[in-house]
């Protein structure tokens, strides 16, 4: 077949990634496996990077959307780095490649280890969430002779619109950042601070934002701040716009306009001296990926239809989490149509992957892909039902490798103890 630019096209009635037939992958594998195109997100990162290249920026990509080692490199060769928002992730980016200069450190709650670790790493910047944790940075960095690089994560308290109420982040009365009001006197704070130097200011107001209104609404807010703390005598060398940027997961919505979303960001900020920094975790991997998955059964109950699947919310949370929508297709072409609740075997009434969706009339033992899972998937996967979690395997071209295992029933218990080294109060 000849080599699509749709990461998953479908040749002769199949679905593949690239140029693999997701059956191949599956029957070497076994399901359920997340299927990831390496082609697309070079291309996705580059979709952004090129939006970009008239000014100064660096691509950070927020690893928790997906952070396994193998996409973590591939992004890593291409320039990125990477937004991390704990210890592991940033021990995950070290292993992959990234050095310190790379890494902007996110996240509402660090602990001292983690702030010791990032300085140790001499990250880009820690972005900083309170005035308590203003003051613990400072403590840290001092301690080990050293002057931490911050920048302030502003609230921009606009008003945001997102599919779900869990992904807002730059609302009033969210938890995350310093509201707005607040940061002229914490940046007065880090002045006076000797083992910190505020480099930057940025924010994040949501994920899956499908309109440019809140970015046109915040940035000036956040322009406004950095006058302020300029004002001050800070030197702000970074403006970190954050992620967010909307992919489709239903049929018909659009990819976000890369090109109106970079066009107002640096309309707005050119003239200001800054580099830009952007922290895009799903628009670079979302659709790049997908869950495979195996019909168990077919079962009718109360005048229902359901299909049972081998996957369920312990490998893909985001539809019991977020309820949120994932397009579902047959891997080999199926006649007829059926309107079913696809559910899979956790005893939670929660795990159900669609309700009443009009899909194919597969059966037992027919695969199904389930879209759009790049992001946000492998990544918020657990082990609940003593389930081993899935595979991941990297498609390139014609080629494809497992970049990770599927666990197996070993690792489930691996860090339990059989004999208990009882201690004394
Ligand atoms: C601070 C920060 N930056 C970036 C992101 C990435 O968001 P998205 O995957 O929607 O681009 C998140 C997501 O939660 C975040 O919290």
């Amino acid at each position: 077949m000849s080599l699509s630019s749709e990461p998953f096209p479908r040749e002769g009635g199949v679905l593949y990634a690239e140029g693999v037939p997701l059956s191949v992958i599956a029957d070497a594998v076994g399901t359920p496996c997340y299927i990831y195109s390496a082609n697309t997100i070079r291309a996705r990162y580059q979709r952004l990077e090129q939006a970009f290249a008239g000014v100064p920026h660096h691509i950070h990509f927020a690893m928790k959307a997906n952070s396994s080692l193998s996409i973590l490199r591939l992004l890593q060769e291409m320039g990125a780095g990477v937004d991390i928002v704990s210890g592991g992730e940033l021990f995950r980016a070290h292993e992959a490649g990234f050095g310190g200069n790379d890494i902007v450190f996110s996240g509402v709650g660090k602990t001292v280890r983690e702030i010791e670790q990032a300085l140790d790493q001499r990250v880009l910047l820690i972005n900083v969430e309170s005035e308590a944790e203003l003051v613990t940075i400072d403590a840290v960095a001092g301690a080990r002779g050293v002057v931490a690089p911050i920048a302030i994560r502003v609230n921009p308290e606009v008003t945001v619109e997102t599919p779900h109420e869990y992904i807002k982040t730059g609302e009033k009365g969210q938890k995350f950042g310093i509201p707005r009001d607040d940061v002229e006197r914490i940046a007065a704070l880090a002045m006076a601070l000797p083992h910190v130097a505020l480099k930057g200011l940025g924010m994040h107001l949501g994920s899956q934002i499908a309109n440019a209104e809140p970015m046109r609404e915040a940035l000036p807010r956040l322009l406004d701040v950095v006058t302020q703390v300029r004002a001050q005598g800070h030197v702000i060398e970074y403006l970190d716009v954050g992620g967010g940027l909307a992919v489709p997961y239903a049929p018909g919505e659009p990819l976000a306009d890369v090109d109106d979303y970079a066009a107002l960001i640096i309309a707005a900020t050119r003239d200001w001296g800054v580099q830009l920094l952007l922290e895009p975790g799903r628009f670079i991997v979302a659709d790049a990926g997908t869950l495979v998955t195996r019909v168990l059964y077919r079962k009718h109950a109360a005048g229902k239809d359901f299909v049972v699947t081998d996957a369920g919310m312990n490998d893909l949370v985001r539809p019991a989490l977020y309820q949120a929508y994932h397009d579902i297709e047959p891997v080999r072409d199926t006649d007829g149509a059926i309107t079913v609740d696809v559910v899979g075997p956790i005893c939670e009434s929660g795990d159900f992957y669609a309700k009443d969706r009009v899909l194919a009339d597969v059966h037992a033992g027919d695969l199904l892909a389930v879209r759009t899972t790049g992001a946000y998937g492998y990544t918020m996967a657990s082990n609940y039902n003593s389930r081993p979690r899935p595979a991941e395997v990297l498609v390139e071209g014609t080629r494809f490798a497992v970049v990770t295992e599927r666990e197996r029933y070993e690792d489930l218990v691996r860090l339990e103890r059989a004999h208990l080294q009882w201690r004394s109060a």
